[in-house]
Formats: C-alpha cells, structure tokens, sequence
C-alpha cells in the first residue's frame, strides 16, 4: 500500500494536466523506489505500458529486498492514465500480489475480452452465453428486474453491438471511459450499483482484477483477444490458448492473493489523493483473498516531505 500510495502521491502534480505519459512516470519511478523496500522476494509478471511506450515496471523485472515471500507482482502504477492526464474520475495506482508462479503471463496478447461480476454470478453465468441470457440469469440470481440491472462497459467502438444487446436485453449501461480494473471490482462488491462488467480490455487488467475478485468470492472469466495473426502467433508461441475460456484459477492460480489500490482522482471505490495545506491525504483499499477481508486505509502524509 505506501508502494501505491507513492505512486498516487507523484502523480498529483500531473492530473488534469493533459500529458499521461509524464503521470505515468511519475507514478512508475515512486512505485518502483517502494517496491525495493518491501520484504518478499517478486518477480514483475504482469507489467503495464506496451501498448503505447508508456513508461514501465517491466515483465521479468525483480522487485522486493531480495528476502521473504517467493511472489508474483501485477503492477499497474496508473490504471486510468488518461482519465489523470484529463482530470476525469476514476483513476487508480495498483498493485496485485499472489504466490509465486501462480499468475498467468498473459502479456504477449494486448487484450482479453472479460465477465466480471459478484459472487451471485458463480456456477451461473458463463462468457460463451449470449449477453442477454447472462443478465438475465444474474438478475435472477440477484432477486432483480432486468430493469434494474446495470452493466458496465468500457466506451469504446468495439462494443457498438454488444452496448445494443445490452439495452435490448432491458438493461442499462454504465460506459466508462477508461478503467475497467475499478469496474470489475465494483461489479462484484457487495451492494454496488454496478451489476456486471463485461468486454474487451487490457489483459495486465484482467489479472490484476482476478487477484482483488478473489478476495470478493466473485466471477471472472477471459478469453484472449489477438489484434492480428502476429499477435496470435506470439500468444500461441508463449504457451497461451486462443478460444479458451480462462477461468478465475486459470488466470491466477493461488487463493493467496492480495489486491491494492490507491486512488488518484476520486471514484467510487476510493477517492483521489488531495492536498490539505500541510497534509497529502490518500484513500486506499486493500482486498486479501486468505481471509477475504476488505479493508479501506486512509493515510495523512506530511506535505514537505514530498516534492
Ligand atoms: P491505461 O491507464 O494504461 O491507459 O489503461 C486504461 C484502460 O482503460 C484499462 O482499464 C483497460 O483495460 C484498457 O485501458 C483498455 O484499452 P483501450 O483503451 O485500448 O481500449
């Protein structure tokens, strides 16, 4: 968590300022200095920045004191460097810890296609049914209308026509701009508003959001998504399979995970750091899944104390 809270913390100066790469960075660089003083032994599995040359923690890359825990380390310093750059809600600095081995290197195919709901959606829903029989089977198993449900999905033109099936099945859409990891996990806690969250996103997201589902008990399931051939090719050659439906154990095969995020603008699952004349406050959760406790941290840093 201070690992996260630095990396919310650096990235204050660059939100709404209108250039992610530079808030990514800054977010990158505290994470990292962090990062080596924690007791575990970790290997960056899922890492975040191919996809357009961001600045990255990279796969492979060894992180920790070099004693304790044997791990697995999803990062994603910023998840939302776009809503940052535009000072838009929902950005989070993440980090998703599991047993060594356990995390499904899913990196040579940019994109998975996802389900994520609460645990309601277990042994019920399944990602090769229509959208429509999915929400309907979830509602039921929720005791809801169709009417009520809410599905969220990221706003983009690939899911044209699954937004259509959506709102033809009688539900409503909440579209987000960016950030599907805070999405998923929505869907799946207790009482929230968002019902499910479904389509194609960053894979690094999917794992990252699989270790946090699992300390909620909820559904996730993946199925990559290949650009092209090549990328195909690559995710073939890398041991991944293509038209498999990943599920939860799949994607991360340990119940000894631990999710963290801090958040950097507000959202609905934390707020976004702020500065309180001599205070920096952030607003953090933590979700292990050994105990499935939920815990929510609020921390007051010293301002002078970071540039
Ligand atoms: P970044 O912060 O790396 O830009 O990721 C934001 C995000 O919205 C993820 O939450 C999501 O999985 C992915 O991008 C979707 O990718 P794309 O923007 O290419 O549709």
């Amino acid at each position: 968590m201070r690992a996260t809270e630095a990396a919310a913390i650096s990235s204050r100066h660059f939100i709404g300022k209108g250039d992610k790469n530079q808030a990514d960075g800054a977010a990158v660089d505290a994470m990292r200095a962090f990062l080596a003083t924690v007791n575990m032994r970790g290997v960056i599995v899922i890492g975040e920045g191919e996809k357009d040359d961001a600045p990255m923690l990279f796969n492979g890359e060894e992180v920790g004191n070099g004693e304790g825990p044997l791990c697995d380390i999803a990062v994603d310093p910023i998840d939302g460097t776009s809503l940052t750059a535009a000072g838009r809600q929902n950005a989070l600095s993440v980090i998703a810890v599991a047993d060594r081995g356990s995390m499904l290197d899913a990196s040579s195919v940019f994109y998975m296609n996802k389900m994520v709901a609460g645990r309601e959606a277990v042994g019920v829903c399944d990602i090769r049914l229509p959208i429509a029989e999915n929400i309907r089977l979830l509602a039921k198993a929720k005791g809801k209308d169709i009417g009520e449900m809410v599905i969220a999905v990221l706003d983009r033109p690939r899911h044209q026509g699954l937004i259509e099936e959506i709102r033809a099945a009688g539900a409503g859409t909440r579209l987000l701009l960016d950030g599907d990891v805070a999405g998923g996990i929505h869907s799946a806690m207790y009482g929230s508003r968002i019902d499910m969250c479904v389509g194609t996103g960053g894979s690094p997201e999917g794992i990252v959001t699989t270790c946090a589902i699992k300390a909620l008990s909820g559904f996730i399931q993946g199925v990559l998504a290949p650009k092209d051939e090549a990328e195909a090719s690559r995710g073939v050659a890398a041991g991944l399979k293509l038209d498999h439906v990943y599920e939860a154990d799949e994607l991360v095969a340990s119940n000894n995970t631990l999710f963290v995020a801090t958040g950097v603008t507000d959202g609905g699952l934390v707020q976004g750091v702020r500065r309180k004349g001599p205070v920096i406050r952030t607003d953090s959760i933590i979700l292990r899944s050994a105990s499935g406790t939920i815990r929510r941290i609020q921390s007051d840093y010293s301002a002078d104390r970071w540039s």
